[in-house]
This record gives structure tokens, C-alpha cells and sequence, in this order.
């Protein structure tokens, strides 16, 4: 018997060694890995330069705690704030962590406890964030909830504003909605939000945990669109596999999380920031985002070519290197069968195949992938 919760249903496949974008088992069979820790290992599996800024790093000081200035938190933190509307970072190690922390931000400066999220969104895990999360099935057992969430369908402007009014201190939304199904906001949504939040004076944060980090082509995903975030959240690719999240947030919220309103033990660990540093130090170079578009439009271009005819598809969705395949029907198959053949994607709902390989994939990789996918959705 295993001694673990049964949380995860677990693929067979034994993972033994793992570079760019390829996974070795433990009978040396190689897979191309299209799920990248599910968009995690952004720059590849074992790195060379974030693996060596790792290691350095552990044999001068591994921790200390935040009572001390930690080394990289800084940089870092100017990385992620040159590269964003925001003004000041705190750091923590996950997506749900980064989130949660945005939930208290935004009571906590606004005054109000209203927080208007989306269906099909997710969030994470913890009781805010799960609170947060727009889908039943993540809520089920776990009530009650934490209160004052409203959750209204994607993409409804007038949905949003007929519920919205004084007491709501922030939207919070995925600009592409990953575990939902890969959907993005449209712009007139977007326009919709920042008509909202001058209207109404909240907040808008914007959950870039998945979509953050060069995923989709720029630094953030907003950036695709005119919006300004008053809150951004990361973890996931911020340090290509090493635990690291963080929340990015406007000058003006920065008294409320003065000294005693929030912490984290492990939060900007000098081993975190290290990985972080050298990571978005490589995503954040303006000629490595261009390289990501470029494969983009290929592989958009491409794969939306060959599957024109394909009666399985119905749509092809995403941006940058962030891509849904939704089918008529249930994928778990062909995602099975995939992997028996060597490619590892991911599901996002029942109907859609989610690419998320690491942004640093070949040309020939993204060519193998389309012709596996191809044949895979044409039987
Ligand atoms: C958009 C989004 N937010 C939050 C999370 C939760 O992140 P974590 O698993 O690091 O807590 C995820 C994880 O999939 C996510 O996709």
C-alpha cells in the first residue's frame, strides 16, 4: 500500500532524469514533454544557468529567515516590478499562497470584503483561494467557505455590471483561464473591468500563476491586453521548478501590508530568489519574448492548418505558448494514448488538450508534437 493520500491519480510513468524539453523514465524511454511541470519548467528541464545559481547559492546560505535582508530578494523584486504595473513584491512559495495573500490585500486596503471571481476559474487549493475558485467540484466537502465571493460567468460584461456596486474590492480574474479550458478574456471584457473599477474604485487583480513568466508571449499575460492591475499573482514558472511564488502589488497598497500583516517562513528563501533571479534575468529579455511569439505564430499557424479538416476538433484556443485543443468529445484517451507513444500533454476539462511545453521547445519539437497530435485526432 502507499503511503500517500491518493490527491494526485498518478500517471505511469517513472520519471528518472528530465532536460529541456525531454523526460526519461526509468526504462530509458524518452517522452517530449508538452506539460513542462504544468508550466513550470519554462526554460527547460535542468537548466544549466538556474541549476548553477541554485547550487551557488546553497553553499553560501540555503536560509535564514525574513528577520534578515535576504540576498536576490531585491533583485528580484526589481525584475518583476520593471516588468509590471507593480510597485513592491511580497514573496511566498506557491500559486494558492500568492493568491491567498491577494484576498487579505485587498480587504484589508479597501475596507470591503466583496470579491467578484469567475466560473471556470482556478485559483488553488488553500480555503481562500479554493474560496476564490469558481467551480463546485473544487468546493465539494470543504464548506463552508470563506464568504463574500460572487462568482459570475466569463467573458459577461453585463453580467458584471449589473452585480457590481460600491462594496466590491476587487475583480480577480485569469486573463486566459488555464485549468478552466484555456480561455481568454475578450477585450471588450477587459474594457468592461476598467470601466467597473474607475465606476466603483476596487481592485483589479490578476492572476498570472499560470499565464505569467513569458507563457504567453510577454512577461504577463495582461500585457496582451489595455489593463493595468492593481495586483498581479505568480509561483509556478517564477523559478523554472524551484517552489517560488509571488505577489506583485500598486504603490498604494503598500501600507497595508506594513510590518505584522502578513509573512511567510520560507517566502524569498535566498535559494528561491536565486532560481528566480536567473530565471526571469533569461524570460524577461525582450529578444526571448519575440522568439516565443514567433514559435507561437508557427506552430498557431501550423497546427490550426493541419487539423482545419479534423471532425474531432472544434476549436483551437490560447496565446503564446499556451495552447487548448478543444474536441467534441472526452480526451482522456487520446492524452493516454499520447503518452504511450511519447508526448505528454495535459487535459483542461474534459474536452480540451492543453499544450504548455517549455518556452525554450525547438521548432523541431513543436513539429514532432503536431504530427503525434495530428494523427492521434485523426483516427
Ligand atoms: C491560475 C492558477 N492560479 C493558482 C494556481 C495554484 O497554484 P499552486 O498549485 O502553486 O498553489 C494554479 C495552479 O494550477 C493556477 O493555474
Amino acid at each position: 500500500m502507499s503511503c500517500l493520500f491518493p490527491t494526485y491519480n498518478k500517471w505511469p510513468v517513472k520519471v528518472k532524469e528530465a532536460y529541456g524539453t525531454t523526460i526519461v523514465d526509468d526504462d530509458g524511454k524518452k517522452y517530449l514533454d508538452f506539460v513542462a511541470g504544468i508550466a513550470v519548467c519554462n526554460l527547460g528541464h535542468c537548466h544549466p544557468t538556474v541549476n548553477e545559481a541554485i547550487i551557488n547559492q546553497l553553499n553560501k546560505v540555503s536560509h535564514v529567515s525574513n528577520l534578515f535582508h535576504i540576498e536576490g530578494q531585491e533583485e528580484v523584486a526589481n525584475l518583476l516590478v520593471s516588468n509590471s504595473s507593480g510597485d513592491a513584491v511580497f514573496f511566498c512559495n506557491s500559486g494558492a499562497e500568492a493568491n491567498e495573500a491577494a484576498i487579505k490585500l485587498v480587504r484589508k486596503a479597501t475596507g470591503k470584503k466583496k470579491i467578484i471571481t469567475f466560473l471556470q476559474s482556478f485559483h488553488g487549493r488553500t480555503m481562500g483561494s479554493l474560496s476564490a475558485t469558481g467551480q463546485e467540484k473544487i468546493h465539494k466537502g470543504f464548506e463552508p467557505l470563506l464568504q463574500g465571493f460572487t462568482y459570475l460567468p466569463y467573458n459577461d460584461s453585463e453580467a458584471l455590471t449589473s452585480t457590481m456596486d460600491d462594496d466590491v474590492a476587487a475583480i480577480f480574474l485569469e486573463v486566459i483561464q488555464g485549468e478552466g479550458g484555456v480561455h481568454e478574456a475578450t477585450e471588450q471584457f477587459i474594457a468592461t473591468i476598467n470601466q467597473l473599477k474607475d465606476k466603483y474604485n476596487c481592485l483589479v487583480v490578476v492572476d498570472e500563476v499560470q499565464t505569467g513568466i513569458g507563457r504567453t508571449g510577454k512577461a504577463f499575460g495582461y500585457q496582451h491586453y489595455h489593463l493595468s492591475p492593481d495586483i498581479i499573482t505568480v509561483a509556478k514558472g517564477l523559478g523554472n521548478g524551484f517552489p517560488v511564488g509571488g505577489l506583485i502589488g500598486k504603490k498604494s497598497l503598500i501600507d497595508a501590508f506594513g510590518p505584522g500583516s502578513h509573512g511567510s517562513t520560507f517566502g524569498g528563501n535566498p535559494v528561491a530568489m536565486a532560481a528566480a533571479y536567473s530565471t526571469i534575468q533569461t524570460v524577461f529579455q525582450e529578444s526571448f519574448l519575440k522568439e516565443i511569439e514567433e514559435k507561437s505564430n508557427y506552430f498557431f499557424n501550423s497546427i490550426k492548418n493541419v487539423l482545419s479538416d479534423c471532425k474531432a476538433v472544434k476549436q483551437i484556443r490560447g496565446k503564446g505558448l499556451m495552447v487548448g485543443i478543444e474536441c467534441h468529445q472526452d480526451v482522456s484517451l487520446v492524452i493516454s494514448s499520447l503518452r504511450d507513444k511519447g508526448l505528454l500533454v495535459l487535459n483542461a476539462g474534459p474536452n480540451v488538450i492543453r499544450l504548455l511545453p517549455p518556452l525554450t521547445v525547438t521548432y523541431d519539437e513543436l513539429d514532432q508534437a503536431m504530427t503525434m497530435i495530428t494523427a492521434e485526432l485523426s483516427e
